[in-house]
């Protein structure tokens, strides 16, 4: 199995412990970080629709709290949906926060098939990318 095969199952696997009672589309989101290690995360809902959280924030929260400093690559997987799925785009915002230049995503659903993008690709025109960091 390589990299790429590992971070899906990694994804896969934690996909089924989403918390998606109400939609009941679990998704699940593995990085690997900059250190050389794979954080997941998965989707955790709420009866105040609107405080749910998806895989990837939950992923990427996961990985900031063990001092992670860039994301290489990140995984996101749902059993529940019919195509390879992108993540959304309050994400894709927060993925490209700790981005590597050359990072990519890579979307799969129930199905064989996964597309693999640039994260760049996926969020052009990064809103307030030139903020400095203090
Ligand atoms: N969801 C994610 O976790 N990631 C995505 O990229 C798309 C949507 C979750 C949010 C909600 O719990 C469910 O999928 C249906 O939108």
């Amino acid at each position: 199995m390589n990299d790429k095969e590992k971070l899906i199952t990694k994804a896969s696997e934690a996909a089924l412990k989403a918390y998606a009672p109400y939609s009941k589309f679990r998704v699940g989101a593995a990085i690997l970080a900059d250190d050389g290690n794979v954080y997941t995360g998965v989707n955790v809902e709420n009866r105040s629709y609107g405080l749910t959280i998806c895989a990837e924030r939950n992923a990427i929260a996961h990985a900031v709290a063990m001092e992670i400093k860039a994301i290489k690559a990140v995984a996101v997987y749902s059993p529940d949906s019919e195509v390879p799925l992108p993540p959304c785009g309050a994400c894709r915002q927060v993925i490209t926060e700790f981005a590597a230049p050359d990072a990519v995503v890579i979307c799969c659903g129930k199905g064989s098939e996964t597309v693999e993008i640039p994260v760049s690709e996926l969020y052009p025109m990064d809103s307030l990318h030139n903020l400095k960091k203090n």
